[in-house]
């Protein structure tokens, strides 16, 4: 009997709420840069205008695919081949997901983590295992990697990373990823590595290695929603060998076809090394000046909320204590009551967290914040629910 579909249960929650609150942190990325700012020149608005609106070239164009490549750091007479452009990252883990998992199979996933991958592969009738992050046992120190865990003797066909990770924001460090590595080759499994947050450093400004060169049997995923902070484009990335891309190409002609073609357009100038330089620049200050801000609320309600620092991402993944709600929960009362919409931490596998966007503009943030504060102190004083 086909069991019953799992559905992606934080994308639910956003598409359902986000339209009809008057502050939405649910999201993932920075602020969203304006179309003027990635087109701000003559030639540039005149180059846009001038665009046939036609279908794109399926894959995409070869100028965005090595431009693609060479942010990935692949390098070689095939670069270009190495990359499928599709419709977000979304996109291209669905394809991943649908042609490296097949029923039965053992796949492993991060946890906390964004459950795009686990669903998927539930889906299709996998077995799910975690790679678990541990959560800190004192206020403000980071997760860790919990390795130990790892289930020994399984045979996994998958091993999915998302480095940075969301919702933690934690950067795996060498030693880290290199274990991850072992993981994979210990099964001779893909190693998936969704890495849509690198270019979202908080605490350097020095992009996230890939995990592209460290093993054969990878498959990296990448975007323009995030770092870049382009979601509206909707362009992401699958980088693998090319004989491999070639078989998610096949997937993505009945998926999707393509992306859209001003989007191609517009991802071949934000890709391009000194935009891209300027696009981590702007979203970087977001970051660095909307963490700050979401630390010193953290720390002025430290007898009910704490966060450990994340390494990038304008995300914060903040623990409540001594209230007596669901994460869902929690966040329904902080949607009804302020009108604020933040994410459960049961949607990543970690109950009594939410995650909050804080990388959008001061007054933005600064007025949410204002509205959570008193719903979190209604909340502590046991405010009727
Ligand atoms: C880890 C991760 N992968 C993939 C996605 C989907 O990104 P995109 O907007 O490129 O489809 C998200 C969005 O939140 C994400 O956090």
């Amino acid at each position: 009997m086909a069991k019953e579909f799992v559905s992606f249960k934080l994308e639910e929650f956003q598409s359902l709420y986000e339209t009809t609150v008057d502050v939405n942190l649910a999201d993932s990325g920075c602020h969203p840069v304006k179309l003027s700012e990635l087109v701000d020149s003559k030639e540039g608005v005149d180059a846009l205008l001038d665009c046939d609106l036609h279908y794109p070239a399926v894959g995409g164009t070869t100028e965005l695919r090595d431009a693609i490549a060479d942010f990935v750091g692949i390098s070689g007479p095939q670069k270009s081949e190495t990359v499928l452009v599709t419709v977000g990252a979304a996109e291209a883990n669905a394809i991943a997901v649908a042609s490296l998992v097949k029923p039965g199979d053992n796949v492993l996933v991060m946890s906390p983590g964004y459950q795009q991958i686990s669903g998927l592969a539930t889906n299709i009738g996998a077995k799910i295992h975690e790679l678990r992050f541990k959560e800190p046992v004192s206020a403000g120190a980071p997760w860790t990697l919990d390795l130990n865990l790892v289930p020994i003797g399984v045979r996994f066909s998958v091993v999915a990373v998302n480095n940075p990770n969301n919702p933690l924001g934690r950067i795996l460090n060498t030693d880290e990823m290199r274990a991850v590595v072992e993981i994979a080759k210990r099964s001779g499994a893909w190693l998936l590595s969704d890495e849509v947050y690198r270019g979202s450093e908080r605490t350097s400004d020095e992009v996230t290695p890939s995990f592209w060169s460290m093993y054969d049997k990878v498959v990296c995923v990448g975007s323009l929603s995030k770092a870049f902070g382009l979601p509206g484009l909707r362009v992401g990335w699958l980088c693998a060998h090319p004989d491999l891309i070639q078989s998610f190409w096949r997937r993505h002609e009945y998926l999707t076809i393509s992306t859209g073609i001003l989007s191609m357009h517009l991802a071949t100038i934000a890709v391009r090394p000194a935009t891209r330089a300027r696009l981590f620049a702007r979203n970087r200050q977001l970051v660095r000046e909307g963490y700050k801000r979401l630390e010193k609320f953290v720390t002025e309600h430290s007898d009910v909320l704490e966060m450990s620092a994340p390494d990038a991402t304008a995300l914060g993944f903040v623990r409540f204590k001594g209230i007596k709600l669901t994460s869902e929960e929690f966040c329904h009362e902080v949607r009804k009551r302020a009108s604020v919409l933040v994410a459960p931490g049961a949607h990543f596998g970690a109950e009594s967290h939410f995650r909050i966007t804080h990388g959008v503009v001061p007054e933005m943030l600064e007025d949410a914040l204002g509205r959570l504060s008193e719903v979190v102190r209604d909340l502590q004083r046991g405010y009727p629910v």
